[in-house]
């Protein structure tokens, strides 16, 4: 594996992961390591440039987060962001003090574009919008330093020190509002760093192939199939590798969309790995029979989820392999496990107590969600399994509010299939991150030819979101919304009212349980 590789020093900032994903987005492979990661492992890694995130701190106080000088005499191009360029400001012997006014969110700026890293973006104008979230500011630049961009408030936007290859931004360049801060990204590792772009899907996915093949030998693996994105990606990646040394397990709760338990089995069934589909919806809804609280259906159909896993994984025998489909985002975010548990998630990749294996195999650890998407189109993967949106572990059942019944799901099933639809039809679909109905336990009274009705009230919910932490409520135009609502309540019996769902996460969740 012989990358050029840029690495992100992360110093708390909450855009680490979108500024490393700005970075591979320009073929660059990157990864996220902490500030605090010893100089001498950064080094072992020779990387083309580093990048300096932003943080919550302020520079001069004695407890926040710093680094050796040192780093800037590797002879490797850095770039500071925010909090970063301040550090950099700081230790080199600038100034940097809490700012007469603070500027947060879009913000004017005036670019000096003889500089070098603004003379390399093309088309860059001489002012533009940039995304600023700071309190502090460099109130004199380092010596040797020339100031490249300036705000009304902020003397010192950017500045640089070619001879050394020490750059620095104090707006986010990651952020999509910052116009053209990709290009000014792309300029830092292409044009400084002088990265070529080796970073591509097609070597990724041989590189895993071959390391997956020397890794397990002959040995057993076990998978357990989802049919979300992740798991659907992995075990198509593990087949490539290691064919019929692969088991994936799809345990079918019930609880999936329409249609899906199928679309699952039909892309896996002629893989060449061993592919088990358990349907155990009867022995599920046996489990959630007169439940309605959501915790403890969520927690019900994890512990099921497990015992049929085990059972039927006990079937295999002893596997030397359990792949998890753990993602870079989960990288990045372990360790930080102190906030308060607002859900029980249910997640299939873990399951490692319940199994006898030898070992773990992520695959897909380093990549990010978008990343995983295109691994899994150049895999030949079909678009609806590699497009398919975050669909919860316990499915449908936490978007049946009360008690689960047969009827319900039937009813919840169609009418979100209708929905979809509608949102695909109006071509929203790539816009708008999670969309689907929720069947409340309400009824209602409506009127249907010259009969009164007392039937379900179903909501439709959509939202826009960069990470589900925090969500809006998609603007969905009223015409789509009318056609899909006037379909639901014609083409899905007992549903006579449909309504939007226009909460915004906080305080709301994106689910309804
Ligand atoms: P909430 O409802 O907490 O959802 O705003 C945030 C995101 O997480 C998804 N979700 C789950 N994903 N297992 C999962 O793998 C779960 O148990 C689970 N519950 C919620 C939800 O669909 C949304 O994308």
């Amino acid at each position: 594996m012989a990358h050029q590789i840029v690495i992100v020093l992360d110093f708390g900032g909450q855009y680490n992961q979108l500024i490393a994903r700005r970075v591979r987005e320009c073929g660059v492979y990157c990864e996220v390591r902490s500030y605090k990661t010893p100089l001498s492992e950064i080094k072992a890694l020779s990387p083309s440039g580093i990048i300096f995130t932003g943080g919550p701190a302020s520079v001069y106080l004695e407890s926040s987060p710093t680094i050796s000088e040192e780093i800037f005499g590797l002879g490797v191009p850095v770039l500071g962001i925010c909090y970063g360029c301040q550090l950099m400001a700081h230790l080199l012997g600038g100034k940097v003090t809490c700012a007469p006014a603070s500027e947060y969110g879009k913000t004017e700026t005036y670019y000096d574009r003889s500089g070098v890293l603004f003379g390399a973006v093309n088309g860059l104008p001489e002012k533009a919008v940039t995304w600023m979230s700071h309190t502090d500011y460099i109130e004199k630049a380092p010596e040797g330093f020339r100031v490249t961009a300036h705000t009304e408030c902020c003397p010192t936007a950017a500045m640089e020190c070619p001879e050394k290859k020490l750059y620095g931004v104090q707006f986010h360049p990651e952020v999509n509002h910052t116009e053209m801060g990709s290009d000014i990204i792309n300029s830092f590792v292409k044009n400084i760093c002088g990265c070529t772009g080796d970073w591509t899907m097609k070597g990724y996915a041989q590189t895993a192939i071959a390391s997956i093949r020397e890794k397990v030998g002959d040995g057993k693996v076990l998978l357990a199939l989802s049919g979300g994105v992740d798991s659907s990606v992995a075990a198509a990646l593990l087949a490539k590798a290691v064919g019929s040394q692969l088991t994936c397990i799809f345990v079918d709760h019930g609880f999936m969309r329409k249609n899906e338990g199928d679309e699952v089995e039909a892309a896996f069934k002629d893989s060449g790995m061993n592919f088990i589909r358990v349907n155990a919806k009867e022995q599920f809804m046996e489990k959630l029979r007169g439940v309605s609280d959501p915790e403890t259906k969520r927690k019900a159909i994890g512990e099921e989820f497990i015992r049929v896993f085990e059972r039927e994984a006990k079937k295999i025998g002893k596997v030397d392999f359990l792949v998890q489909g753990t993602i870079y985002p989960d990288v990045i975010e372990s360790g930080t496990g102190d906030a308060a548990v607002i859900k029980s998630h249910h997640n299939v990749g873990g399951l490692p107590d319940y199994v006898d294996f030898k070992e773990i195999i992520e695959p897909l650890r380093m990549l990010f969600k978008d990343e995983v998407r295109a691994l899994g189109r150049e895999l030949g993967l079909a678009d609806v399994l590699v497009d398919r949106q975050p669909f919860p572990g316990p499915g449908l059942a936490i978007r049946i509010i009360g008690e689960i019944t047969d009827e319900k799901l039937l009813i919840l099933q169609d009418a979100d299939y209708i929905f979809r639809e509608e949102i695909a039809k109006a071509g929203l679909d790539k816009d708008i991150h999670q969309y689907f109905a929720v069947l409340t336990n309400m009824r209602s009274v409506g009127v249907m030819g010259d009969g009164r009705t007392y039937d379900y009230t179903l909501a439709l919910r959509a939202v826009t979101t960069t990470d589900f932490m925090t969500a809006d409520f998609a603007r969905i135009p009223y015409e789509v919304l009318e056609i899909a609502s006037s379909r639901i309540v014609n083409e899905v019996k007992y549903i006579n009212r449909v309504v939007y769902d226009v909460t915004t996460k906080p305080p709301a969740t994106i689910e309804w349980e």
